[in-house]
């Protein structure tokens, strides 16, 4: 069953590490949700039939929207969708934006049953490096209020491989995580991404560089802590409790349908990929000629083959040989398993019938292993 996201492109301040689309200004603010409800009703047959399963509210900062404008949108994909009664409908939340009043009329005025919450670190120091907008003491009391208001389904991201980040204090944030016993957690490594404040600061050294050694260890740290306490690893940043996992995220990596609304958001159909423009005033002005600005590419078979296993190799569910012969053919699945074979040698992956999945060592090297696989 497929899924519906929503990017809602606006921050605060922009986190020196993150290259994700959002504006720091209100100029669009008042005229977005508008164009929004709009692109709704523009793409309602994107999708097949079949009922949505899952909502998810990705950012920029979900949490900025105000109750009513949350429901206005919800309101447009329940006139346009068929949402199945159960759906799992996400919001991402920035920790300052969470109090008690706002947490109540989420929990009571909207449909919103699953919270992500930014929190990155328990750390003011490592928050500084990130140029985040909240402190340690916020992100700790916004989880405790979810919880108090039975936002019970709640999830946090952690960033680890921050160069201020020591050993003791990745252990630290975990245990913190641990405590309050939350079923879901994402845990991300540090990325210097290319054009990003973070990247020039780090050239002109006024910004510590980011150790891939520190970044592994802490890695290892992560598998071992979230497996004592039987969390399970089920996407490479990705630790839920049985029963837990992310729907909408499973969606992307198992290869189901999704479409994706407001700027630089993705849509797959089975058919075509398309994403919007990554720029609120093109995205804006062209709702103006009843339009959304968005490429489209219809995928080759090598393409969708390598997606298949970079996206498989990264679960647990793990990338089935019997798949790429029935999906892809004969010429697909040779490649696969003789390039395959040396990572099985190294104890990169391991293999149950038709199933590979990453080792432990192999998850180190995720992105590089999927790389020599590709055709
Ligand atoms: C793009 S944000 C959107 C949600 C919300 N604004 C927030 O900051 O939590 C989603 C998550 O992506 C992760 N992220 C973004 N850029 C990253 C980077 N360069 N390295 C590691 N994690 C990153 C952060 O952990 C963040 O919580
Ligand atoms: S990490 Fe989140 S809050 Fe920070 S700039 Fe990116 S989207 Fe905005």
């Amino acid at each position: 069953m497929p899924g519906i996201y929503i990017h809602i492109p606006f921050c605060k301040q922009k986190c020196h590490y993150c290259n994700f689309f959002s504006v720091a200004s209100n100029k669009y603010r008042a005229v977005f949700v508008d164009v929004l409800l709009k692109e709704i009703q523009r793409q309602k047959d994107y999708l097949s039939d079949q009922p949505i399963r899952t909502i998810y509210f990705g950012g920029g900062t979900p949490s900025m929207l105000s109750v009513k404008e949350i429901n206005q949108i919800l309101e447009q994909i329940n006139t346009l969708f068929t949402v199945s009664n159960d759906a799992e409908i996400t919001l991402e939340a920035n920790p300052d934006d969470l109090n008690e009043s706002k947490l109540k009329s989420l929990k009571n005025e909207t449909a919103i049953n699953r919270l992500s919450m930014g929190v990155q670190s328990f750390f003011d120091d490592d928050l500084i490096y990130l140029n985040r907008v909240h402190n340690g003491n916020q992100a700790r009391d916004a989880i405790e209020l979810a919880l108090k208001n039975q936002f019970d389904n709640l999830t946090i991201d952690l960033i680890y491989g921050i160069p201020t980040l020591t050993e003791t204090k990745w252990r630290k944030n975990l245990e913190i995580f641990m405590a309050y016993n939350l079923p879901h957690l994402s845990a991300y490594s540090l990325t210097v991404e290319p054009k990003t404040a973070l990247s020039t600061l780090i050239r002109k050294k006024k910004m510590q560089p980011v150790n891939e050694e520190k970044a592994i260890q802490h890695f290892q740290i992560l598998l071992e802590e979230t497996n004592k306490n039987d969390y399970i690893h089920y996407e490479i940043s990705n630790f839920a409790k049985q029963g837990h996992y992310s729907k909408h995220n499973s969606i992307y990596w198992l290869g189901g349908h999704y479409l994706g609304l407001g700027p630089s958001a993705h849509s797959f159909n089975g058919v075509s990929r398309q994403w919007n423009v990554s720029s609120m005033k093109q995205y804006i002005e062209a709702d103006t000629l009843e339009k959304t600005v968005f490429e489209k590419e219809v995928l080759t078979t090598n393409q969708q083959y390598d997606e298949y296993v970079m996206t498989s190799l990264r679960t647990s569910w793990g990338c089935d040989s019997e798949h790429i012969l029935n999906v892809f053919g004969q010429k697909y699945y040779s490649h696969f398993e003789s390039s395959v074979q040396q990572f099985l040698l190294d104890d990169k992956i391991e293999k149950e019938g038709s199933i590979y999945t990453l080792t432990n060592r192999g998850k180190l090297f995720a992105d590089g292993i999927a790389a020599a696989l590709f055709f």
